[in-house]
Order: structure tokens, then C-alpha cells, then sequence
């Protein structure tokens, strides 16, 4: 067995902020229908959702999470969520530093580690997004941004970057239509991993997900390549056939 067959498959839909109550519960029975699929599943659902999603999802291998947490533990921070509640609300993942949070609300690379080091301090896996924007790729580079990025996640949480997962979600990528073509993914793929086996056997084994426009029709080839370990789904989430085609490709 190779180390990357050891590497644990991961499809995780990001629903954004999207959803009502109906068409949670319609969505989530239409995948729990399609289930079990041999790689990880969760869905990382709007905050005020989390609990019927927990309900709904109770005794299912379909595992649930947020979209972001506070760098701070508790106290006057007035909207935030904190990683310690999501955890009372039997969450496991947590998607921190996805681009929209990092152009929309100004969060960069020291507060993305900080969010993840409260996410693993509270017993929640962190899903740590990286990714650069068109202007960054036409200008050469995107090894640099997203170095940098992997760089202060790792300069804060140390070895314990070896319990997140890293999502490479190219910013002109993610809800256009335009994909990544597989070997453009692979390269930034293959230069993260690369960068993690630098730490530990156990950093280079970490799940790195593909996120940016999968969709049913693209995600075997994306899933086929040697360092893409799943994906990061937003769009094609809200769709429960859409999402188990992804889920059953990876
Ligand atoms: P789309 O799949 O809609 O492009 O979104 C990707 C994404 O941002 C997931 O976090």
C-alpha cells in the first residue's frame, strides 16, 4: 500500500448561506438515500441550522459542520460563533479561511491559523482553505499565495497541522464554471503536500480537497489525481443527485 492509499477520501459540501428548513430536510434525505459512499461525507450548513442538521443526520456515517468560527474563545464578540459551541453541537469539521471570509470580511492569514488552532482546541477537524485570486495566477503567483497561506497555518498550529484538512480552492474558480483542470489542481496539490512532508510522515498524509465549480461531470478526474484527496463542494451541494454523484466519484 502506498501512503497516498492510506489517505482518507473526503467530499464536504459548503451550503454557503443558503438553505431554510424545508429544503434542509428535503436535501439532506435525498443524499442520506444515496448513502453510504465509501469516502467521508459531511455538509458544513449555516450556523442556525446546526442542530436539526445534527438531528436529521443522527445515526448516519454523513458527518456535519460549520462554515467559520471565532479566533476567540468567549465574551464580548457580538455575531461570533465560537469553536467550543459548535463542538456542543456535535460538529467535526470546520471550514476556516474560505476565500469568501477572506475578500469579504478582511480575514487574513494569521487570523485563518488562529481560527484553526481554536478549532482543534476544541476537538473539531479544521478545514483550512487556501487559494489565489485570477489576478494572482495570471501574475505568476500562485505558488507563492498559496505557500504563504499553507505557511502561517502551519507557523501556528505546528505538528497539529497534521489533524486539518487543507481545501485549494483557486478564487476565479469557485462559483463560475470554471474549473481548475485536473493538472492545474495536481501541481498546486502536489506543491502542498510537498510542503507538509517537509514536517512528518503524518503532515504529508493529510486529506488536501479540491474545491472551485465540481460538479458531477468533473469530479472523477479531479478525484483520479495522485494528490486531490476530495472535494470542497458549494453549489452543486445544494442539489442532493449533484452531491452523491460527487460523493460516489471520490
Ligand atoms: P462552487 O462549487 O459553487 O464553485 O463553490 C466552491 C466553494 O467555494 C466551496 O467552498
Amino acid at each position: 500500500m502506498s501512503p497516498g492509499d492510506r489517505r482518507g477520501k473526503l467530499v464536504v459540501g459548503n451550503w454557503k448561506m443558503n438553505g431554510s428548513r424545508a429544503a434542509n430536510a428535503a436535501l439532506l434525505a435525498g443524499v442520506k438515500a444515496a448513502s453510504p459512499f465509501a469516502a467521508g461525507v459531511a455538509v458544513c450548513v449555516p450556523a442556525p441550522y446546526l442542530a436539526e442538521v445534527a438531528a436529521a443526520l443522527q445515526g448516519s456515517a454523513i458527518a456535519w459542520g460549520a462554515q467559520d468560527c471565532s479566533s476567540h474563545d468567549a465574551g464580548a464578540f457580538t455575531g461570533e460563533v465560537s469553536a467550543a459551541m459548535l463542538a456542543e453541537f456535535g460538529c467535526r469539521y470546520v471550514i476556516v479561511g474560505h476565500s469568501e471570509r477572506r475578500a469579504l470580511h478582511g480575514e487574513g492569514d494569521r487570523l485563518v491559523a488562529e481560527k484553526a488552532a481554536k478549532a482543534l482546541a476544541a476537538g473539531l477537524t479544521p478545514i483550512v482553505c487556501v487559494g489565489e485570486t485570477l489576478a494572482q495566477r495570471e501574475a505568476g503567483e500562485t505558488a507563492a499565495v498559496v505557500a504563504r497561506q499553507l505557511g502561517a497555518a502551519i507557523e501556528l498550529l505546528a505538528d497539529r497541522i497534521g489533524d486539518t484538512v487543507i481545501a485549494y480552492e483557486p478564487v476565479w474558480a469557485i462559483g463560475t464554471g470554471k474549473t481548475a483542470s485536473p493538472a492545474e489542481a495536481e501541481a498546486v496539490h502536489a506543491q502542498l503536500r510537498s510542503r507538509l512532508a517537509t514536517l512528518s510522515p503524518r503532515a504529508a498524509a493529510i486529506s488536501i480537497l479540491y474545491g472551485g465549480s465540481v460538479k458531477p461531470d468533473n469530479a472523477a478526474s479531479l478525484f483520479g489525481q495522485a494528490n486531490i484527496d476530495g472535494g470542497l463542494i458549494g453549489g452543486a451541494s445544494l442539489n442532493a443527485e449533484h452531491f452523491a454523484a460527487i460523493c460516489k466519484a471520490a
